[in-house]
């Protein structure tokens, strides 16, 4: 679900670029909100939202916006956390990433509307997931705009790849029946200071940003690691340095020999591509010769990568 929350943000991203295609636009956290409605044994309907949003659209068009996964409220903790464990699986964030058609609100003056058809894609733990999304969006200010739903948007929990999640849910709370299709509402506010930012800057502080988790305890974690792994710059052993690796492409350290399918990879690691290939390396990237079975504890890399965070 929370998924479909993000490829609902990224769309609204868009819509913002797309009304001064010159400047870069800042999501407004506070001001925003992704909500999604869930229906339990055919009746009981509930709304659960996430207010952790962060993310810019960039003079492009191209919209990165981040759900932090752990501001999840469902307003009963023990269901927050279920949430977290079992549908998203530690994942810690969600990206949506869409890119705009500045044509569709050029021009939008302050008080005037638009609705807006935009596409984006949401994806959470390697898996990406297509949205059509029909927002309305509003000029606030010259400096703000907001977009919200239009209608509400139906996601399906199989397509997310959450079912198995769900499924355990049904079982631990000894539900008959969640229903496999969330509507998703998005309200989204962009400021923007009129300037053309750099794109990458941006991208990078919301990586960092998205790092959370216990760094003691990531330490221990890292034991695991530090047979083939070290944290200080230039120093290889049978695995490379991982000194700066959150936000580096895969396979970029100078002198180490990666495999094939490491160095062409194109990967970027961040929260979610490093959550990934933890959870299981050979299956995240076939061929890859990190002989490592995997951290089966979604704490755990969310511990570990909080360590790696610390000591960069
Ligand atoms: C038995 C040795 C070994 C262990 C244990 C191991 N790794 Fe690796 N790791 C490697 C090797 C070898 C590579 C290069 C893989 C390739 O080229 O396909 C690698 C690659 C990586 C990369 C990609 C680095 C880059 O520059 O692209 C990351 C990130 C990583 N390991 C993290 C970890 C973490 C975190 C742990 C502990 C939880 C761990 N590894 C445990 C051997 C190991």
């Amino acid at each position: 679900m929370t998924r479909i929350f993000a490829v609902g943000a990224s769309v609204l991203a868009m819509t913002f670029a797309s009304v001064t295609a010159a400047e870069t636009w800042t999501l407004d956290g506070d001001a925003s909100r992704i909500a999604y409605g869930s229906i339990k044994k055919d009746k009981v309907g509930e709304v659960n939202s996430f207010s952790g949003l962060s993310g810019t659209v960039d003079a492009t068009g191209a919209a990165n916006i981040t759900i932090d996964l752990a501001t999840l409220e469902t307003n009963i903790d023990i269901r927050n956390e279920r949430m977290l464990e079992h549908v998203f699986r530690g994942a810690g964030e969600a990206q949506l990433a869409a890119q705009l058609d500045m044509d569709d609100v050029k021009g939008l003056g302050v008080g005037e509307m638009a609705v807006v058809d935009v596409e984006g894609a949401l994806s959470l733990l390697g898996v990406s997931t297509e949205l059509d999304l029909e927002m309305l969006v509003v000029r606030l200010a010259e400096d703000r705009v907001m977009a919200v739903s239009n209608d509400m948007v139906f996601v399906g929990t199989e397509e997310l790849g959450v079912d198995a999640g769900i499924d355990k849910l049904m079982e631990i709370a000894k539900l008959p029946g969640i229903t496999r299709t969330a509507p998703v509402t998005l309200r989204l506010v962009f400021t923007t200071d009129g300037q053309a930012a750099a794109a990458p800057a941006a991208a990078a502080a919301v990586q960092t940003a998205a790092v959370t988790g216990d760094v003691k305890a990531g330490k221990k974690v890292f034991r695991k690691c530090k047979a083939c792994h070290k944290l200080e710059e230039g120093k290889n052993g049978a695995g490379p340095h991982l000194a700066g690796v959150i936000g580096r492409t895969a396979g970029a350290v100078d002198g180490f020999k990666y495999s094939k399918a490491m160095s062409g990879s194109g990967i970027v690691w961040d929260t979610e591509t490093l959550t990934a290939f933890l959870t299981k390396p050979k299956k995240y990237l076939k061929g890859t010769k990190m002989a490592f079975g995997g951290l089966k504890k979604p704490e755990d890399i969310e511990n570990v990568l909080a360590y790696i965070a610390s000591e960069q």
